[in-house]
């Protein structure tokens, strides 16, 4: 499931973003392939212990604590540290690859499951020329190029790329997170019945049904969730 969060950052985070992305200092973004990745991967990245990099992983964190689309879709349970990418000039692109499995957090031995990947884009889609997140999935190409301070958030075990960029930057953050709940049609059906409870809610109020169905969620989830 592919899965579109709009306006994770607040116009004033987005600003400052860019402000420190301005003047970041980037670097070959192949420090955090994997060895068949890295044939493929054709971009540029902050380094991860640059001060820019820890206020950036701040700011975005803190958006995504904030946003109840996020959690509901994702469960997260753990979040690798989010990296700063840019696709400009020779630098411009990232072929078919599949995420690692196993992520483990630079300087530790703390390691993360990669169950679900996301992209939360910095640059608005008039800001470049290609530049697409192509993810393949059951029905097909999805083609992704989203406005700034929106992300998506997609399968970690899909193949995808991203197109290459011939005019202008495409700046983003992106990372991978582990799920409390690993398989992906359990969390889409967790996903489905939170947002029809919601809609329930809202129309019904808390009746009886509406109570008997809030407690399938939460035992379904206490089912299948390793928090
Ligand atoms: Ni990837």
């Amino acid at each position: 499931m592919l899965m579109h969060i709009p306006e994770v950052l607040s116009p004033d985070e987005l600003h400052r973003c860019r402000q420190i992305i301005v003047e970041a200092g980037w670097v070959d973004g192949n420090i955090t392939a994997g060895s068949q990745a890295a044939k493929a991967k054709n971009n540029l990245q902050l380094p991860e212990d640059a001060p820019a990099t820890r206020e950036l992983q701040g700011i975005v964190l803190g958006a995504l604590g904030r946003s109840a689309l996020f959690f509901t879709s994702a469960l997260p349970k753990q979040i690798f540290p989010p990296l700063f990418n840019c696709y400009t000039g020779s630098h411009n692109s990232f072929g078919n690859h599949v995420d690692n499995a196993i992520r483990t957090v630079t300087g530790t031995s703390h390691r993360v499951r990669s169950d679900l990947s996301f992209t939360l884009f910095f640059t608005e889609p008039n800001e470049y020329e290609g530049g697409e997140l192509v993810i393949e999935d059951t029905f097909g190409a999805q083609r992704v190029k989203l406005p700034a301070g929106d992300m998506v958030l997609y399968p970690s075990s899909s193949v995808h790329r991203v197109e290459p960029v011939t005019r202008g930057a495409r700046i983003a953050c992106f990372t991978w997170l582990e799920s409390m709940v690993r398989e992906t049609e359990c969390r889409r059906l967790l996903f489905d019945l939170d947002m029809s409870i919601m809609a329930v809610r809202e129309r019904m109020g808390d009746d009886a049904d509406a109570v008997r169905l809030t407690g399938c969620y939460h035992n379904l989830l206490r089912m299948w969730a390793t928090p």
